[in-house]
């Protein structure tokens, strides 16, 4: 069975869609262990109240940044970890890291990627102007949430919204299809050919989720 490391910095609600997920078995794989960098995050609580081990690392108490993450990949190496998720993780993760989990880690990102990259996405998107944002969960590469979709959700974005309400209805979405995206590493469903990610039967409106759907007649 596929065993997830999970990376989170802080309140980690996409933590919690995926234990939630693993509980009531739509997803056949287990959490092995999180890692944090943070030693407040509310995302250790989770990890505890589930019987996930949790690990808190921080950078500060490593040497360089690199062997931050060869620190941090040799605790998930040693779990046996197939798939590294980071779920709401506050930093760009590097070499040492990408190097042993090639297309093995994933990130979910609160807007349409390749807009919006970086911090306060949602913020970004209303002072845009944009109609549409949604949110993207990507393979990593060594970029800032630049590497390969694999599946992304639409949301409305609406005149009287603020980073709050925006963020609250994107939220929905990252808690589905975070969950499904890994789902689909589990089933060996996802095809990488350079940044194109194929979705092995791909099943439409599902591998694409589109919110609120066109009302006939419109
Ligand atoms: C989410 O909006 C996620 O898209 C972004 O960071 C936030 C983390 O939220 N990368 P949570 O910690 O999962 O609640």
């Amino acid at each position: 069975m596929l065993k997830i490391g999970v990376l989170a910095s802080g309140r980690g609600s996409n933590f919690q869609a995926i234990i939630n997920a693993v509980k009531t078995g739509y997803l056949k794989a287990r959490v092995e262990v999180l890692i944090t960098d943070n030693s407040a995050a509310y995302a250790i609580k989770r990890a505890d109240d589930n019987g996930i081990a949790g690990l808190v690392m921080r950078p500060a108490d490593y040497a360089s940044p690199d062997t931050y993450y060869e620190a941090v990949a040799d605790e998930l190496v040693k779990r046996g970890v197939g798939l590294v998720v980071l779920a709401g993780f506050m930093r760009v993760v590097r070499k040492p890291l990408i190097d042993l989990f090639p297309m093995s880690i994933m990130n979910i990102h609160p807007a349409l990627l390749p807009s919006f990259p970086g911090l306060h996405a949602q913020r970004q998107a209303i002072s845009y102007g944009v109609k549409i944002s949604g949110c993207t969960v990507h393979f990593v590469d060594e970029g800032m949430d630049t590497g390969p979709v694999i599946i992304q959700a639409a949301v409305p974005v609406y005149c009287d919204d603020t980073e709050e309400s925006l963020s609250e209805r994107i939220l929905e979405y990252e808690h589905r299809i975070f969950p499904y995206a890994i789902r689909l590493f589990a089933e060996g469903r996802l095809e990488v050919k350079g940044r194109v990610v194929r979705i092995q039967g791909q099943v439409k409106d599902k591998d694409v989720v589109v919110n609120p759907p066109l009302a006939k007649g419109d």
